[in-house]
């Protein structure tokens, strides 16, 4: 199933409020921002924090898929520290381990379906150990050529996760200075994108550190330059084909 969400392009975290986030287990309210919601499937997409001192019981399951990306901050899980571009995912149904947060920390969760927590003390049902990912510090990860054979020079890939079978594809990717994408561009997934570092100019304007956009399958984008360069968190859902149409005459301005 292609999981799709709304078409956004783009917002800012620094222009969404918080809003309160219970938790099952944790020891003091938690807060969120939503960054995309799918009105089908009831996947999110939200920026997540815990405050310092934070601590939640595991002896949980979640019927959704969830990836994790963090941002700020560091947290223990099941035995692994996480800090900032540290990555995990939990496939549907992971018997979720305790946690702890002596510093607070925030992350970006993507849910591939609606929320919801089942108390057990064992996984679920539909639990894969196979898809899980434990742990991966990206900062760490080596760099790939990208998968898309179209996509400009100048750019590489961190794969943070490729599942062929659930079609869900995650990664950190980088672009150069003066990396150019003079095409319109759509694609048969939907994408997730939220600026790490740097920045990219869209026809939407100039994506910054926090800015995040969706784009849903067939959304026609681009065309889109780095003037400074630029990392971002990805994720895609769907089957991996792309259009790109030349738009001529387009390049980088100059300041
Ligand atoms: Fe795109």
């Amino acid at each position: 199933m292609t999981l799709t969400r709304p078409d956004i392009d783009f917002i800012h975290i620094k222009d969404i409020s918080w809003i309160e986030l219970p938790l099952p287990g944790g020891n003091m309210p938690t807060r969120m921002k939503p960054l995309s919601r799918d009105s089908e499937t009831g996947g999110v997409t939200a920026i997540v924090e815990y405050p310092p001192g934070f601590e939640r019981s595991g002896g949980a399951y979640n019927t959704a898929d969830e990836d994790i990306f963090y941002l700020s901050g560091e947290i223990t899980v099941g035995g692994h520290q996480f800090g900032k571009y540290s990555y995990t995912f939990h496939p549907e149904g992971e018997l979720r381990a305790p946690v702890r947060s002596e510093s607070g920390v925030t992350f970006l969760a993507s849910f591939s379906s609606k929320p919801d927590w089942h108390l057990s003390d064992t996984p679920g049902p539909q639990y894969e150990a196979a898809r899980a990912v434990h742990y991966l510090d990206s900062l760490n990860t080596k760099w790939q050529n990208t998968r898309l054979v179209e996509f400009p020079a100048g750019s590489a890939r961190k794969a943070l996760r490729d599942d062929p079978k659930a079609l869900q594809w995650v990664a950190v990717t980088g672009l150069l200075p003066q990396w150019v994408s003079p095409f319109t561009e759509w694609h048969t997934f939907s994408e997730e994108i939220f600026v790490l570092e740097g920045s990219i100019t869209t026809t939407e304007g100039t994506m910054e550190p926090g800015a995040y956009l969706s784009h849903p399958p067939e959304d026609v984008h681009g065309p889109m330059h780095s003037t400074d360069g630029c990392l971002f968190f990805v994720l895609l859902r769907g089957p991996i084909n792309n259009t790109y149409d030349p738009v001529d005459g387009y390049r980088i301005p100059i300041e």
